[in-house]
């Protein structure tokens, strides 16, 4: 039995308020303890968009009663909210800000929007930023003009990894992430495990699936990575299968084995499992310690990935089928039993609000 700290995942759409039917605080939760992450950090384009301090309470209340992990939530950046954000700061994870193509209302497209935001948020707290490609590069030269950190979600091209090693190497603060699907599949479905399934609505993700050069790169520079972020974004199959279908995968019950499997395979070690996943989040989001914390993990169990028996209610997940190797048995978070043997044991509410 390995044990290990429990995650942190910085990328969470939980899709409450507005959009229960694919997930909410409660269904979230479980699937969060059972993949054996004990955090979550919640994206804010939810139906409303959570963007001021009503809204904020909105999803803080839901929350509140129906979290059975610990949470932070994330404000999103408007046309004109920036001086109101700012001044949520200390209540919330940081700020999104969507500069490219998403699920959502919230995208800005005229940089100008951008500089209040840059201006105003406290440096103490990252921007994060959608943005792919040249909109990535924008994003990065604000951070060097304004001077302040930026962390760029999930990272998906080899111009990008790269374009991120060199800002680094000039001290800039800027600060990725990089989720599974875009390290184990790639947009020709020449992946490693069994695709059969994976209709197009269902392939849609933004950033979309890439190429093979493109997901060879990250894995070379992997320790460009700073964390590693699921982008949790349950749609329903019914909606993924439709004419119209919404890009986003489930991705809170895949994270640990898939990442466990590439230990096993020897193309990750656990130091940088735990660098990624607990000790780099925690730093660049600002986490308070979990005291009593931890999961336990059984690596010589091998197995088959299947929707259902997973938590999310979105039921399906792109890697069905596909084969891995370590299981989640047991989550203690403070203190408590929080999922053990297949059953979440923790309480609604009984999760913490990382800035509460
Ligand atoms: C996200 C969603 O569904 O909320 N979808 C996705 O494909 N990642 C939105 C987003 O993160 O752009
Ligand atoms: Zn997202």
């Amino acid at each position: 039995m390995l044990k290990l700290p429990g995650l942190i995942d910085p990328h969470v759409h939980v899709r409450e308020p507005g959009q229960t039917y694919k997930e909410d605080w409660d269904t979230v939760t479980q699937s969060a303890l059972a993949g054996g992450v004990t955090t979550i950090l919640a994206m804010p384009n939810t139906q409303p968009p959570i963007f001021d301090e009503a809204t904020l309470n909105l999803a803080l209340d839901a929350a509140k009663q129906k979290a059975r992990c610990d949470y932070g939530q994330f404000l999103g950046a408007g046309p004109d909210n920036a001086v109101k954000v700012s001044a949520l700061a200390n209540k919330a994870a940081g700020l999104k800000m969507y500069l490219d193509s998403t699920f959502g209302e919230l995208r800005l497209d005229d940089m100008t929007l951008w500089m209040p935001h840059f201006i105003n948020f406290p440096k103490s707290a990252p921007i994060v930023l959608h943005s792919e490609s040249r909109t990535m590069a924008a994003g990065i030269l604000f951070a060097a003009i304004y001077d302040r950190p930026v962390h760029i979600a999930h990272v998906s091209l080899k111009e990008e990894i790269l374009l991120i090693k060199a800002a680094k190497e000039k001290g800039i603060k800027v600060t990725c992430e990089v989720c599974p699907h875009h390290l184990f599949l790639t947009k020709d479905l020449t992946g490693f495990g069994n695709l059969s399934g994976l209709t197009p609505g269902r392939k849609e993700v933004r950033p979309r699936l890439a190429t093979q050069e493109d997901v060879d790169a990250l894995w070379q520079n992997m320790d460009v990575i700073n964390c590693f972020a699921t982008d949790h974004a349950p749609h329903t199959l019914k909606e993924k299968d439709s004419e119209n279908p919404p890009p986003g995968f489930p991705g809170l019950e895949t994270l640990l084995p898939l990442l466990l499997t590439a230990v096993d395979d020897g193309r990750l070690t656990i130091d940088d499992l735990i660098q990624k996943s607990v000790i780099n989040p925690r730093k660049i989001f600002h986490l308070p310690e979990q005291s009593e914390t931890w999961i336990e993990v059984d690596e010589d169990s091998k197995y088959e990935i299947k929707a259902e028996n997973q938590f999310t209610r979105c039921g399906w997940t792109p890697f069905e089928g596909w084969q891995v190797k370590g299981r989640v048995r047991r989550v203690v978070l403070r203190g408590q039993v929080a999922f053990d043997d297949g059953k979440v044991l923790a309480e609604k509410g009984y999760g913490r609000n990382i800035r509460a």
